[in-house]
């Protein structure tokens, strides 16, 4: 079973679908899209406002308005001395007066490797690269429907227990605590990202950042280099005590790390609000 690029040239780099275990292809209802797409009228409100844009001439330096003054990227990856308590990433965007090869414009540009969904042993469909990803580089956003919470329970309480989930929730804690609270599923609109499965050691690491919108783009990063083949993962969520009985961690983890805690990050009636 083999599609060369299941994006349709959409992205930058191929995602090819690789099956060599048996003849199960990929579910044909998910609709490939690059970035993620408002699921609804009384959300286009809410991510109505821009970020200020730079005028900035040519290339963007520390002092540039939307890195905040802090240098978020080096090299076109992200930068060692990142950490999220600095705050969000606010890319250059198309309202910027920089050029297109300003340093503070990464994710923007796409892809930078050719990725595979492929059928994992374990853990149904996961990703992988075949090249070599250095320690920092961008490697894919995790794009879908962006959902309120509203429709996030309705889609929840339609799932079975052995259904994938894929919901992602991310909030970012802002000042006087404030929290922004943004909900991406690419059940059925999504792109490469949501096949990526969990690890309880993952290689990747998610980011939020943004581009000329105030939607949050989920960005995974490299947390170390990583060969061609080997499979991509992030951690699906905060650590995990369960012992089973709870339903918060009902799914047995099949991430095979030696410190695996034994059970999925899983939802329950308070992990969306
Ligand atoms: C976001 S999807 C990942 C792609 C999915 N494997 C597929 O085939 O479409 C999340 C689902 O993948 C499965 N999964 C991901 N990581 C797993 C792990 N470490 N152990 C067991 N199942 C996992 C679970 O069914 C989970 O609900
Ligand atoms: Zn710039
Ligand atoms: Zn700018
Ligand atoms: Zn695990």
């Amino acid at each position: 079973m083999f599609i060369d690029d299941i994006s349709n040239n959409q992205e930058k780099f191929k995602v090819s679908f690789i099956n060599e275990i048996n003849d199960l292809q990929l579910p044909t209802f998910v609709i490939y899209v690059t970035n993620s797409v408002l699921g609804s009228e009384s959300l286009t409100e809410e991510f109505e406002s821009l970020p200020l844009p730079c005028n900035c001439e040519s290339l963007c330096k520390e002092t540039c308005a939307c890195s905040a003054k802090v240098n978020m990227y080096l090299d076109g990856k992200l930068s060692e001395s990142y950490n999220n308590s600095i705050g969000p990433i606010v890319e250059c965007s198309d309202f910027c007066t920089c050029i297109s090869t300003c340093p503070n414009r990464v994710v923007q540009h796409g892809l930078q490797f050719s990725l595979d969904v492929f059928l994992t042993e374990r853990t149904g469909f996961g990703v992988r690269s075949k090249e070599f990803i250095p320690k920092y580089s961008f490697v894919c956003e995790y794009a879908g429907e962006i959902i309120d919470e509203h429709e996030a329970e309705l889609r929840l309480k339609k799932q079975s227990s052995g259904e994938s989930n894929y919901i992602y929730v991310i909030k970012e804690h802002i000042s006087n605590n404030k929290c922004i609270k943004t909900i991406i599923d690419p059940t059925f609109v999504g792109n490469v990202g949501r096949y990526l499965n969990h690890s309880c050691s993952p290689n990747l690491f998610s980011v939020p950042v943004r581009v000329g919108s105030m939607i949050p783009k989920v960005c995974f990063f490299a947390k170390e280099n990583i060969l061609p083949l080997v499979e991509l993962t992030y951690n699906y969520g905060e650590k995990c005590t369960a012992d089973g009985n709870s339903s918060k961690c009902a799914r047995k983890c099949q991430c095979q790390s030696l410190n695996c805690c034994g059970y999925l990050p899983f939802v329950d009636e308070n992990w969306i609000t």
